[in-house]
């Protein structure tokens, strides 16, 4: 039988992990040298309690049922959080949870866009940004972050009839590839944008717990008429290493939340009830654990860039998120070519900038996921290869 699979599996690549992953296995295979430094799973432990809620949940049949919708107790939780670390009131119609924000990234457009319409997305940007809305059919159009902007976005260069046909833009800061965040009257030029052109805003917010240097992570709804024009993402992935139970919440413009309840309400039964008690547990509990690995985060991120600059390799940084995006070392201009001879010279993974967009060509991507010692031993091993010229 001859398939003819759809077109928009055309517009989508193996993802560059996959690839990553065969030559780690290979390395591993052959006994050599492995600093994976690729992936952004965080190597901390959810904290005890939050586990405890997730097992004792766990014990109960009745707990296997599709739950259909978040309970009161989450909802309230995500509420308290959103004031007590915001300042922002929060009612439960503007509240859904998500699978994830990965989940709820890669549907959002089904509910605001007609086949072909337009949504602005980062250049570079976390790829599920564009590769969602291609998936629903949407047409992406690229605005552009550059470093000589500190990486924020330049409303002026985004053409007028694009800014007029885009129907919702995709923002995000603390950002990951770029690991830039931005200042609140940012959110303010944002929000006057998005009011003059009419473009709903999807805010994804997974790094706020993230920022470095004394600086405090925001939420974009923390700023006036933010929840007249957007939602926002956040996620329990990163603020509270629960990547795997896929936990998340999309979060303010009662309109834009209503249509997508409505539309979760006809594709997932809700998320797994323990999953549900684990996510309480997190947000109403003690939160000594998310200063602190925010902390070890920053060291890990210290460690690294100053590392890698006393050695020659200049320019890492990192203002949030658990990633640092460095330009390529002198001498080289293909990331990916750049990123295949680290790893055969050295056995450091990290990821080309290529993968999140045109304008991330010329960088690399290093999750900060070794700890301090572990940092100080990639960056000798770099020095020792010669692959600094
Ligand atoms: C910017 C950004 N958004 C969303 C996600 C995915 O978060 P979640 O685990 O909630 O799907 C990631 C994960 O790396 C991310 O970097």
């Amino acid at each position: 039988m001859e398939f003819n699979f759809a077109d928009r599996m055309g517009q989508i690549e193996e993802g560059i992990f996959t690839t990553l992953a065969n030559i780690k296995k290979e390395r591993i295979k052959e006994g050599k040298a492995v600093y994976d430094l690729s992936v952004g799973t965080p190597d901390f432990m959810p904290d005890r309690h939050v586990m405890d809620a997730l097992i004792e949940a766990a014990k109960h049949p009745e707990n296997y049922k599709y739950a259909i919708s978040d309970s009161d107790e989450l909802l309230d939780a995500v509420i308290l959080w959103y004031k007590r670390r915001y300042n922002v009131d929060l009612e439960k119609d503007e509240i859904t949870s998500l699978a994830g924000s990965q989940e709820g990234l890669s549907r959002i457009a089904l509910t605001i866009c007609n086949p072909n319409e337009t949504v602005l997305v980062p250049n570079p940007g976390y790829p599920i940004f564009s590769i969602g809305p291609l998936l629903n059919d949407a047409k992406i159009e690229y605005y552009e972050l550059r470093e000589e902007n500190n990486y924020l976005i330049d409303f002026d260069s985004i053409p007028e009839e694009v800014a007029k046909r885009a129907k919702a833009m995709v923002v995000s800061y603390p950002a990951n590839p770029i690991c830039r965040t931005a200042p609140k009257s940012f959110y303010e030029d944002l929000i006057k944008f998005a009011k003059k052109y009419n473009i709903i805003i999807l805010h994804d917010n997974a790094y706020s717990e993230l920022v470095y240097d004394g600086k405090e992570g925001i939420s974009f709804l923390s700023v006036e008429g933010a929840k007249e024009v957007g939602i926002e993402f956040n996620s329990l992935s990163k603020s509270y290493n629960l990547t795997g139970c896929r936990i998340s919440f999309a979060v303010g413009n009662k309109e834009i939340i209503s249509q997508f309840k409505k539309l979760r309400s006809q594709v997932d039964y809700g998320v797994f009830i323990p999953v549900q008690k684990a996510a309480v547990a997190a947000l109403t509990g003690p939160q000594v654990s998310v200063e602190r690995n925010r902390q070890e985060y920053e060291d890990r991120r210290n460690a690294l860039c100053d590392g890698l600059n006393s050695i020659g390799w200049k320019g890492a940084v990192s203002e949030g998120t658990m990633f640092a995006w460095a330009p390529l070392p002198e001498g080289y201009t293909n990331s990916e070519k750049f990123v295949l001879e680290l790893i055969d010279k050295t056995g450091v993974f990290c990821v080309p900038g290529s993968v999140f967009g045109s304008l991330g060509e010329g960088y690399v991507r290093f999750a900060l996921v070794k700890t301090v010692e572990e940092m100080k031993e990639i960056v000798n091993v770099i020095k020792e290869s010669g692959i600094i010229k």
